[in-house]
């Protein structure tokens, strides 16, 4: 059965008298949304659907008595306001548990090792676990690379200690007297403690780039001569080793650098070269800009070319390219390509190496000043 029944209505009257308790209405909501802030998300939503259940009712009631409607009307109204403020509440609480139960389920998922996200969370959910997992993906990659520092480091500080003690206490006790064992055995502590105390300082230097404590003092510097300054310091280099050195840059190519940084960084890169190729064979150096309008810096070599799966990790700290790490004579700790990123980056750069021709060519992209 339906009632019917005609009222006169002061349509800016109901708005006014409506819109005003919703106001005060939702004011208390608000407030009470405050005080439960570091509650479950739950008792929120059921606030909300509360608060708009109530506003709706508060100004139904108002109308309907402004109206002084009685009868069957007033609790047909008023049921259809209770069931919709009821069914609404199901609904909330329905969507509470999700959220609720979702974000136990990301909770839960947390505490385990090695964490991987859990999936068809809701968006947001979805994407904390999406970052927590790349977060600590990135953390566990980087303890890993400390704790295998750790280890070929002092690996490979013990194995030369040794030697200099063997040859220590043989001098020391005079199991060697020839003059010339002697003096053999001094040169190769010599040339070990140098060895020694260069890799110290590329640990120390390593170690305040990675604690972002590198201090650059910047300068309009011309790559030019930085790469003639650098053919000039590693000349002799590479006259012992019988490999020739060229040198070629278009104009000057300004950019904003630390000339002693940037110098230690091509000088790393001019080194590994030298090292990798063959007597009589040439490394070249080359300043320029490149098709993206940026300052290049490139060292080509003939080296042979390095291994596709080892391309991306030479710039690894402590990767040295063999799987057994016996110091070899020349050979390094596998710091000088990690110290040259740290350097590059910390000028904004980026560093890159492709395999080219009889060899490989490492880049060092920079910013072009104008
Ligand atoms: N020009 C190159 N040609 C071929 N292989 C290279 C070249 N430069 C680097 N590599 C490879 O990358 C590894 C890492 O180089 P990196 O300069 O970091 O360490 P290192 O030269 O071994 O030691 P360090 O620089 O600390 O004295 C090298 O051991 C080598 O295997
Ligand atoms: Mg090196």
């Amino acid at each position: 059965m339906i009632f019917l029944t005609t009222v006169m209505v002061d349509l800016p009257m109901v708005v006014a008298v409506v819109a005003g308790l919703g106001l005060l209405v939702a004011l208390a909501g608000v407030g009470i949304m405050w005080w439960l802030r570091t509650r479950s998300i739950g008792v929120m939503l059921a606030v909300v659907v509360v608060v708009a259940v109530t506003a709706t009712l508060v100004g139904v009631v108002a109308i309907i008595m402004q109206m002084i409607i009685e009868g069957p009307v007033k609790d047909t109204v008023l049921s259809v306001v209770a069931v919709g403020g009821l069914v609404g509440l199901g609904v909330a609480f329905v969507l509470a548990r999700r959220v609720v139960g979702e974000s136990r389920r990301l909770v839960a998922a947390v505490g385990l090792v090695p964490f991987a996200a859990p999936r068809g969370l809701p968006a947001e959910l979805q994407t904390i676990a999406n970052t927590l997992e790349e977060a600590y993906a990135r953390e566990r990659a980087l303890e890993g690379a400390r704790r295998e520092l750790v280890a070929w480091v002092s690996h490979d500080l013990r194995t030369p200690l040794a030697g200099m003690r063997a040859m220590a206490e043989a001098l020391e006790d005079g199991v060697v007297s020839d003059p010339e064992t002697v003096a053999r055995y001094h040169a190769q502590i010599k040339l070990e403690v140098e060895r020694l105390s260069s890799m110290v300082d590329d640990l120390f230097e390593l170690s305040r780039i990675h604690a972002g404590a590198l201090r650059l003092s910047r300068a309009r510097i011309g790559l030019a001569d930085l790469v003639a300054d650098t053919v000039a310091g590693a000349e002799p280099l590479a006259r012992a080793k019988g490999v020739r050195l060229t040198a070629e840059a278009v104009a000057s190519v300004p950019v904003e650098a630390d000339t002693g940084a940037l110098g230690r960084a091509l000088g790393n890169l001019v080194i590994n070269a030298i090292r990798h190729t063959p007597s009589d064979r040439t490394v070249a150096l080359r300043a320029g800009v490149d098709d993206g309008g940026m300052a290049c810096l490139s060292v080509s070599d003939c080296c042979g070319g390095i291994p596709e799966e080892d391309l991306t990790r030479v710039f690894e700290v402590a990767f040295r390219g063999e799987a057994a790490r016996t110091p070899t004579a020349g050979g390094g700790a596998g710091l000088g390509l990690a110290i040259a990123q740290g350097i590059v980056e910390a000028h904004d750069g980026v560093i890159g190496v492709v395999n080219d021709g009889p060899g490989c060519r490492f880049e060092i992209r920079l910013p072009l000043v104008g």
